[in-house]
């Protein structure tokens, strides 16, 4: 198993039930699972170095945190593997322009930006090389990774044809319930609409938060149905049964204003996320070793990956003689 996250600010509750959580609910479910930084794909929309370095280790913090196991899992920064460049340079000229030219990313990139860069357009052929240099089998990730991994296997598919067969193809692990987690206005969570709840987020933020989630002019009497509002859409990912049940009658029945409900919502998303907030604190006074997780993962990592490439060398006959 093999996924990644970009380290270009704090996760948000989207990134957590839709990808992070799999991570550490797979995590002991296969010989190997690889979780990374995704750094250089944070350059394409963020070049400030200094930023990406700090956002990383933030980034692995939050792994260690929501649970992933440093003797299971082998946690390592992107760019500790720079045989992924040169895997992506061989993999971009096995694909031509107009089939990237048709990936969702690229094309929303372009309706809002003049100038796109090459690293945005290639994006999904480095994505590729991360999944393929290491054999993944299973990626778990979000519904908007989808199309990256078609990609990444008309990719395997492409080189084993023209060069031999050395590529598995890897298949995508979605959660259907929480393939795309909605934001406090009700499009989908992400970084780039301002709608999110920071996973790490202190109480009083998160509290803050919830409280702005827009609502309706209902009256305070009338029933409603839970279903129709985007603040018991949130609440559905972290309640357990009795409060969903305690949730939905505040709105079935009437007679609860809204500033109560968001007050119990709050609180039961604060309760849920308690133990991984504290664990992350303590991390934080001990950012060596974290550093010594990355730098160990990354070792491994690249060591794995540099054999493949050897093979890759050869398959290509670069190393003709
Ligand atoms: P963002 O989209 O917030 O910039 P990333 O691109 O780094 O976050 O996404 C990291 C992982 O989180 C990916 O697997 C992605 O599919 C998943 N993800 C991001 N936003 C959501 C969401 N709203 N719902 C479900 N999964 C999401
Ligand atoms: N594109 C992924 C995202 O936006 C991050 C990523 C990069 C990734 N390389 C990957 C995810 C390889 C899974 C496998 O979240």
């Amino acid at each position: 198993m093999l996924s990644g996250v970009k380290p270009t600010g704090r996760p948000h509750i989207g990134n957590y039930f839709g990808a992070m959580k799999q991570f550490v609910d797979l995590q002991s479910d296969f010989d190997e699972v690889f979780v990374f930084i995704a750094d250089y794909h944070a350059m394409t929309s963020d070049t400030k170095k200094l930023l990406i370095g700090q956002n990383s280790i933030e980034l692995a913090l939050d792994y260690l945190a929501i649970g992933l196991d440093p003797e299971k899992v082998i946690l390592f920064r992107q760019s500790s593997v720079p045989q992924v460049t040169e895997l992506s340079w061989i993999f971009s000229c096995l694909v031509t322009m107009p089939y990237l030219m048709r990936a969702h990313a690229f094309k929303d990139a372009e309706a809002k930006k003049k100038e796109v860069n090459v690293g945005t357009f290639n994006y999904p052929v480095l994505m590729s090389a991360d999944i393929l240099i290491q054999d993944a089998d299973i990626v778990p990730v979000g519904n908007d990774q989808k199309q990256h991994l078609e990609i990444a296997r008309e990719i395997a598919r492409k080189f084993n044809t023209q060069y031999g067969m050395i590529f598995k193809e890897p298949q995508e692990k979605i959660l259907e319930e929480t393939e795309t987690v909605i934001g406090i206005d009700g499009q989908k969570m992400s970084k780039s609409y301002g709608n999110t709840i920071p996973l790490f987020a202190t109480d009083e933020e998160t509290e803050k938060i919830i409280m702005s989630v827009p609502m309706d002019s209902k009256g305070i009497d009338e029933k409603k149905n839970p279903d129709d509002y985007n603040l018991y859409k949130i609440a559905k990912l972290f309640t357990n049964e009795n409060q969903d049940k305690e949730i939905r009658s505040m709105f079935e029945n009437g007679g609860v204003g809204y500033a109560e409900i968001k007050k119990y919502v709050a609180n039961v998303i604060n309760n849920y996320l308690k133990e991984m907030r504290e664990r992350r604190k303590e991390l934080e006074n001990n950012r060596d070793y974290v550093l010594e997780i990355l730098e160990k993962g990354g070792k491994i990592a690249r060591e794995r990956a540099e054999k493949k490439m050897e093979e890759v060398r050869v398959k290509c006959g670069l190393n003709a003689e």
